[in-house]
């Protein structure tokens, strides 16, 4: 058992959990984000004992004795400082990592109200941004810490509605506060959950798949296959050759290739229903660059082969221009891999409402 002050409150929890886990399920503080449940992201940050860390890497034991705060224990001022700030320069778009920030704005700003810019960016470093990138919201803090200084908050609201004019966002606060519900972050009664059983190959033959004794635990509704999916089972954005799930005797083309999908009554039954299906795979050479996918005995990835399209473009005479140019650069350019620091977990929530499916799925912004 462990015992903790959470946003001022004493709270004992019996059972041992991830501290995320607790937070979100239990207490409903839908500030504290589950963005990777990795630690790589920030986007679950909380102050222990005025430090902040990451609640995803944490157990309800870790915390024993301490004190926890996420955004919903802020003090009102605190609150509309911080709300003020990060929505009146434009902190905030999707908001998936904002509540995660103020959490390192306050850890900062609670021993130093006059932060340098590289302070400010050393506080932040925990923390991923996937839209609005780092100088607003640097500037946000900036604007935080001056108002914390005076110790007034004077709102400057004075909008004309002329176009151009610069407004803050209409859901700002919501997001800024943590309030603002992601699919993540909805539950309804009764729900049930689902989870997908994921190639570890990036390329690799699906041989045999037994879901025998998936089927069997207490808690597992269902299992579904490719044999499951009665229509077509393609997907595409240009040309439809992504199977929706991977059959047994088909190849799979990246890490995250849906080989089985699991239904469960318990959340915190799924990884042990997946862990029961059989999977025998043969792992392939993976195609790792566009480069390596056009030499002439680079693994086909569809059988067809590795050219989605050929599309020529010319303009003008090239050999004419580099003729007639005053100078001429030959180089090789090229551009680094970026990670896009996808944040939101990949959820969807399904319910039956008067006679439809309604499907609300995470679409980097609130459902
Ligand atoms: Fe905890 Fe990303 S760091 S969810
Ligand atoms: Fe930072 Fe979208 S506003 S992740």
């Amino acid at each position: 058992m462990s015992e903790f002050i959470l946003n001022g409150k004493k709270v004992q929890v019996l059972e041992n959990s991830s501290l995320i886990t607790y937070l979100r399920e239990k207490e409903n503080l839908t500030s504290v984000k589950n963005g990777c449940h990795e630690g790589a992201c920030g986007a679950c940050m909380v102050l222990v004992n005025g430090k902040k860390m990451r609640s995803c890497l944490l157990t309800t034991e870790n915390v024993s004795g301490k004190e926890i705060i996420t955004v919903e224990g802020f003090s009102q001022f605190e609150k509309e400082v911080y709300a003020y700030a990060f929505s009146s320069v434009g902190a905030v778009q999707c908001g998936f990592c904002t509540p995660g920030m103020l959490i390192s704005a306050k850890a900062l700003l609670d021993s130093n109200l006059d932060p340098t810019e590289e302070e400010i960016k050393k506080a932040l470093k925990g923390n991923i941004c996937r839209c609005t990138g780092y100088v607003k919201i640097i500037k946000a803090i900036k604007l935080a810490a001056s108002i914390f200084k005076t110790g007034k908050l004077i709102i400057n609201d004075n909008y004309t509605g002329k176009v151009g004019e610069r407004l803050p966002r209409i859901d700002a606060i919501d997001k800024i506060l943590g309030r603002a519900i992601y699919v993540d972050d909805m539950k309804i009664p009764g729900m049930v959950y689902g989870k997908a059983l994921r190639s570890k190959y990036s390329r690799g033959l699906v041989k045999k798949l037994n879901i025998t004794k998936a089927k069997e635990h207490p808690d597992c509704i269902g299992v579904y296959t490719a044999e499951d999916i009665p229509g077509n089972r393609f997907l595409g954005h240009l040309v439809h050759d992504w199977p929706a799930i991977i059959a047994v005797g088909e190849e799979t083309r990246y890490i995250g290739d849906t080989i089985a999908l699991i239904v469960s009554k318990k959340k915190s039954s799924l990884d042990e229903i997946i862990n029961l299906i059989e999977l025998e795979m043969e792992e392939l050479p993976p195609v790792t660059s566009p480069r390596m996918a056009l030499e002439a005995d680079s693994p086909k990835i569809h059988p067809h082969g590795n050219i989605l399209k050929t599309e020529r473009i010319k303009r003008g005479n090239v050999d004419e221009a580099i003729q007639n140019a005053k100078y001429v650069v030959t180089n090789h350019y090229s551009t680094p891999f970026t990670e896009h620091a996808f944040l939101e977990p990949e959820s969807a929530l399904a319910l039956y409402e008067n006679g439809s499916i309604v499907v609300y799925t995470g679409s980097q912004s609130v459902y």
